[in-house]
């Protein structure tokens, strides 16, 4: 199987580890596109105005993060399916408050699901008052089930986790799940993973707030996929500076900053998140790794 990564670059899963062209070439693409100056989403902010708890979403450096992650989405995934994003198919699991299916939505995808566990929690879709959910009529499949989820197998060509993974019951079955609704050479990108060493995670701590009790370093990311049938591609630290709750004078540019300290300095070992890109493997390859010397897991892309 041919997978290409970011332009025409080509990836022979059955041969190769991912080049040092392409680690680059997707390196780049995320840089370029994380650090270009996007437009807010002004009505989601306005929305967000009026209710505390989504008051993260009317501060401009809260909100500007969900607007360059979901654009890399759309721009990573036209380059590796060679399809305009209007051809391809995507689940925003876990889409709690629905601001990133609205975000994807007016991105012009073929078809969005919106699914969210069946639970009281503030934080889930069905815990909470959701006011983007309900003025742009966002369907939400509620989850019944810890893992399962009610979709065929190979239905989606992109599946999203913007904050979900680590707080899910039990994480390889979540997995297998994801894995299972992929179609083969499908996408998962999973952002907003806590990391171990964060300082704003010991700080939370320090406070008591344990929002986060399962934090993650790229070792436990490699490992938790390796037998998964996900393969990385991408993974990277993000966030040193907090963004919710600061409010910045001038917040692309304290973006930029940020970017640059998680890319370029050793500081990204105390970053909030570890982010990562992986790709549903060849079902054979699933199987049967070890028969057919296949090893691009134990070399992921991007080193961080
Ligand atoms: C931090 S919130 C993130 C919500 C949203 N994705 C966002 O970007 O704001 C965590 C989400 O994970 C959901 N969640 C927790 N356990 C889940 C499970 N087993 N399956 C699917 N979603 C789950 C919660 O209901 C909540 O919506």
């Amino acid at each position: 199987m041919v997978l290409r990564v970011a332009g025409s670059t080509k990836l022979d899963l059955e041969k190769q580890h991912p080049s040092d062209e392409v680690k680059r070439s997707v390196r780049s693409l995320r840089a370029d596109t994380f650090a270009r100056s996007w437009p807010l989403d002004e009505e989601i902010r306005e929305i967000a105005t009026a209710f505390p708890s989504h008051s993260f979403l009317a501060n401009p450096s809260g909100q500007y993060a969900y607007i360059y992650l979901t654009r890399f989405v759309q721009a990573f995934s036209e380059k590796h399916f060679h399809h305009p994003f209007r051809d391809l198919t995507i689940l925003d699991w876990g889409c709690g408050k629905g601001h990133v299916s609205k975000l994807i939505r007016a991105l012009g995808p073929k078809r969005l699901d919106s699914c969210d566990i069946q639970s009281g929690a503030s934080d889930s879709t069905f815990g909470q008052d959701v006011p983007i959910i309900q003025r742009y009529n966002i369907a939400v499949t509620p989850l019944k089930h810890e893992y399962f989820l009610p979709y065929e197998p190979e239905t989606f060509d992109i599946l999203l986790s913007f904050g979900v993974l680590e707080h899910v019951a039990n994480q390889r079955s979540s997995l297998a799940e994801i894995s299972r609704v992929l179609k083969p050479g499908g996408l998962f990108f999973c952002f907003f993973l806590p990391t171990r060493f964060s300082w704003t995670q010991q700080v939370s701590r320090w406070r008591g707030e344990n929002y986060h009790d399962r934090l993650y370093t790229p070792a436990s990311v490699r490992q938790l996929l390796h037998d998964g049938g996900l393969e990385l591609i991408d993974i990277w630290y993000r966030q040193f500076l907090p963004k919710n709750s600061v409010r910045y004078p001038k917040f692309r540019l304290f973006e930029k900053l940020d970017l640059f300290i998680t890319e370029k300095t050793p500081l990204r070992y105390l970053a909030t998140n570890v982010e990562f890109i992986s790709v549903k493997s060849p079902s054979n390859a699933a199987i049967d790794k070890s028969s057919q010397n296949l090893t691009f897991s134990g070399t992921p892309g991007g080193r961080v």
